[in-house]
């Protein structure tokens, strides 16, 4: 099998590239580069998570499965005097993630590396935001939802983003069974944003 976008240190040759984007009146300029998500353009998808975003001023936010970090990157546009931070476990998306924060003038993110929630323990978000990589696998994915409520305060909320054909009405039901709540926030072009609220209580 070729190599996936989640390896942890890619092994592909380098292919560096920049991508300009515009998000939500943004620009944004970006570095890419072979053994990335996504490397020559925005996936579909998370541009249709980045037109859902409701991410409001001086809020935690958890970019889970950075990437380059377009995600992380908007969300820390968006929310003025907040905090964000993006983890990946692909070395090569961390460090193309930290030279996208110096690039874009974002002081109010880190870029942080390593699986799961494990570079962020103990700590609780006001946002969680992921493109989660389906394809490392249902167990990632599982994880990623499961161990969501715990990493976020009350009223918090988790946003991920699926193509329908790869499961995203799987996805909502296990949304549901964590929460007890999983809306779709957005729709189109195949995808649906998918929306959990923790309970205030
Ligand atoms: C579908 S891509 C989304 C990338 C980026 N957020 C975007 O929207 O362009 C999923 C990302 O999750 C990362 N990933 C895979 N397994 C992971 C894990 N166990 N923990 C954290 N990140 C993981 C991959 O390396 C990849 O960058």
């Amino acid at each position: 099998m070729g190599e996936q976008y989640f390896e942890r240190r890619p092994a592909s040759r380098r292919q560096p590239a920049h991508i300009r984007v515009t998000v939500r009146g943004h620009s944004l300029t970006l570095r890419t580069d072979a053994g990335v998500f996504s490397k020559t353009k925005l996936d579909r998808g998370t541009e249709l998570l980045l037109e859902a975003l409701d991410v409001g001023p001086r809020e935690g936010i958890l970019d889970l499965g950075c990437g380059y970090g377009v995600l992380g990157i908007a969300a820390a546009r968006l929310s003025q005097g907040g905090h964000v931070i993006l983890t990946d476990v692909n070395e090569r998306a961390v460090a193309l993630a930290r030279a996208n924060l110096t690039t874009n003038q974002i002081r109010n993110a880190e870029v942080r590396l390593g699986p799961l929630y494990e570079p962020v323990e103990g700590m609780a978000f006001h946002h969680i935001v992921s493109n989660p990589p389906i394809r490392a696998g249902r167990a990632v994915v599982d994880r990623i939802i499961a161990e969501a409520p715990a990493h976020l305060l009350a009223g918090g909320r988790l946003w991920l983003v699926a193509r329908t054909r790869q499961g995203a009405d799987a996805l909502r039901g296990r949304m549901e069974d964590a929460f007890g709540n999983a809306a779709i926030a957005k729709r189109g072009s195949g995808y649906k944003v998918l929306l959990s609220t923790k309970s205030e209580a």
